[in-house]
């Protein structure tokens, strides 16, 4: 058997050997000293090492460090693998530090909305009235992911911030029409409104939910907040068996982010909006709901 000073060595941070230690197994640093000096000091103090690392020798000893796992000398190290190959440390990603959360939204969020739609091309933006009406008319058809910024001590609780939204109508249509995206000018008046004896904006009871809009605020763009919400939007209405399907208008850019959903693309769109280019893309739930 070899001098387990000398395994210490062998098996200390930073020394090239393909282990990696425990992160807690860092505090044998003892401020520092070298390896060589630090073997010395645990030999004296009687300490015992397997692979680097001290044996559990007081089995009396209450106050065993969760992450402390004894090896014995006779024990094969490679019976503890998950010891040396400790997947690394979890790296908070950008969508972490927001501390995100989902909720429905209401008429009382249509100036964070008319913030976030800032987010768009000053011709594809939704109107301050739309999102009156739509989150007057269908709140239960949009969804809002939220960050709520860290309390200052002098001052009073922080309101949650809207980082990105998705506001939606309903549609009779198989598709998202020029007509789904109109604003009923007797909205506030009548439930249905008709032009040409076709149904213009909302339409309870349509089968196909229309997104018409989906934006993060610029900021908090590429951080995985758009993907995040979409994928919390599917879920909710799928569960909830509240529709056939979803649609949305997209520039041919984003086809493939919203076919990572499950969205199908049906082609040029003949919207018009916002001066027309739309791709029709659509994630039908008939089938997934009729077999579940
Ligand atoms: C499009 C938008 C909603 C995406 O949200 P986001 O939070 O920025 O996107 P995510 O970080 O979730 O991106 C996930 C993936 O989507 C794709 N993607 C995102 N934005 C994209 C863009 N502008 N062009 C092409 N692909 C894009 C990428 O593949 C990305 O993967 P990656 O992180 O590995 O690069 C957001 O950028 C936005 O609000 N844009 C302005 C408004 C808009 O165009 N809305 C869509 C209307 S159809």
């Amino acid at each position: 058997m070899s001098d387990p000073s000398e395994r210490l060595s062998e098996s200390m941070p930073g020394q090239d050997n393909g282990l990696k230690p425990l992160s807690n197994a860092d505090d044998l640093s003892l401020g520092n000293p070298s390896n060589a000096e630090l073997s010395r000091i645990m030999s004296r103090a009687g300490i015992q090492l397997a692979n680097g690392f001290p044996l559990d020798d007081d089995e009396g000893d209450e106050e065993v460090d969760e992450d402390y796992v004894a090896v014995g000398q006779e024990e094969d190290a490679n019976e503890f693998p998950y010891w040396f190959r400790r997947p690394p440390t979890h790296h908070r990603t950008k969508l972490d530090e927001l501390h995100p959360f989902v909720q429905l939204l209401s008429a009382s969020n249509v100036e964070d909305c008319v913030a976030v739609e800032d987010a768009f091309p000053e011709q594809e933006r939704c109107s301050r009235d739309k999102f009156i009406y739509r989150l007057s008319r269908c709140p239960e058809l949009s969804l809002g992911l939220f960050t709520l910024p860290l309390k200052d001590d002098d001052k009073p609780k922080p309101r949650p911030t809207l980082v990105a939204h998705i506001v939606a109508t309903r549609t009779s249509e198989p598709c998202v029409t020029d007509r789904a995206m109109r604003l009923p000018s007797n909205w506030k008046d009548e439930r249905w409104t008709f032009e040409d004896g076709q149904a213009v904006g909302h339409e309870e009871g349509g089968g196909t939910i229309a997104i018409h809009s989906l934006a993060v605020l610029p900021e908090h763009q590429g951080k995985q907040v758009g993907s995040t919400l979409m994928k919390s939007y599917i879920h909710r209405i799928r569960e909830a068996l509240i529709a056939d399907r979803i649609a949305i208008i997209a520039h041919d850019h984003l086809v493939p982010f919203y076919e990572s959903f499950g969205f199908e693309s049906r082609g040029p769109s003949k919207c018009q909006f916002g001066g027309g280019g739309w791709v029709d893309l659509v994630l039908e739930f008939g089938d997934h709901q009729e077999s579940s």
